[in-house]
């Protein structure tokens, strides 16, 4: 990356009134669904760390000065070795916490570890590797234009239907069928005002497996939360056909850009 030619800054908008934008980074999770292997976010794409992607994208842009990562309960070292031997933007602070159980856990460990400078904080799947900067700006502008919550989000290709969820391969009784045009699928980086993510956090208890959305939280809380077009490629490594379109995306990009 030529990221070293590029000027110091604070990230700060030109008045210098607002504090630095973060983005926490939940890498704990173990991409059970991608099957057995390392943790997900040290899975590599084109021969580097699927976290080392996702910690460039949000790094790329200008607005933000501080990277939080949550690595896996015991892989903090391990990562944090992974960003020293990696080259990222001189402008840009990296710290590395240990995850939790679940991602909204991990969230709340990454928030707990901002710096008191920090306003504004996007939170990003690390299972997010190829989302462009173009994304990760416009949600950051929203947020500076004074949105509480912004989210990224696609319209849907598929009709989605709500169920009476079975095990097993059973039949599952259909309960509903939401109009398509109104749903769309969400993404990261989830942009906040830095004390409504922190408040929703604290508040709400969400028993099993979590959240799995910061935005959800925060729509808990009544909070408005607005969407802001998201983009393909900001599509989220989950099962193995996904590590096939992420190498194909990073060819294409290696081959039409100076990437
Ligand atoms: N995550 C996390 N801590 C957890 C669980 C998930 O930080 N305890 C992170 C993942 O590392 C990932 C993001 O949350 O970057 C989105 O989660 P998901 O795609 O579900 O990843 P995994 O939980 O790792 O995958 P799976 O659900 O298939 O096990
Ligand atoms: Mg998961």
């Amino acid at each position: 990356m030529s990221d070293v030619t590029r000027p110091a800054t604070t990230g700060d908008t030109p008045g210098g009134s607002r504090g630095r934008t973060a983005a926490v980074i939940p890498a704990a999770g173990r991409g059970v669904r991608l099957g057995p292997g390392a943790p997900k976010a040290l899975r590599t794409l084109g021969g580097i760390p699927m976290l080392i992607h996702a910690v460039r994208a949000m790094a790329r842009s200008r607005a933000v000065g501080v990277v939080v990562v949550v690595a896996p309960p015991d892989g903090a070292a391990e990562v944090r070795n992974l960003l020293d031997e990696h080259a990222l933007p001189e402008r840009t602070d990296f710290l590395v916490v240990p995850g939790g159980e679940t991602r909204q856990e991990s969230v709340r460990l990454g928030l707990e570890a901002l710096p008191a400078d920090v306003t504004s904080v996007l939170v990003h799947d690390a299972a997010r590797p190829l989302v462009p900067v173009d994304t990760v700006d416009a949600v950051v502008e929203a947020v500076r234009d004074g949105a509480p919550a912004v989210v990224p989000a696609l319209p849907l290709a598929d009709t989605v239907k709500e169920v009476e969820p079975r095990t097993g391969g059973e039949p599952e009784p259909v309960v509903a069928t939401p109009e398509r045009a109104r749903l769309r699928a969400v993404q990261t980086p989830q942009g906040f005002d830095r004390e409504t993510l922190l408040r929703a956090h604290e508040k709400t208890a969400v028993s099993g497996e979590g959240a799995t959305d910061d935005a959800g939280l925060v729509e808990l809380l009544g909070v408005p939360v607005v969407l802001v077009p998201g983009h393909e490629e900001a599509f989220k490594v989950t099962r193995p056909l996904d590590l096939v379109l992420a190498e194909a995306v990073l060819a294409r990009r290696r081959a039409t850009d100076a990437y």
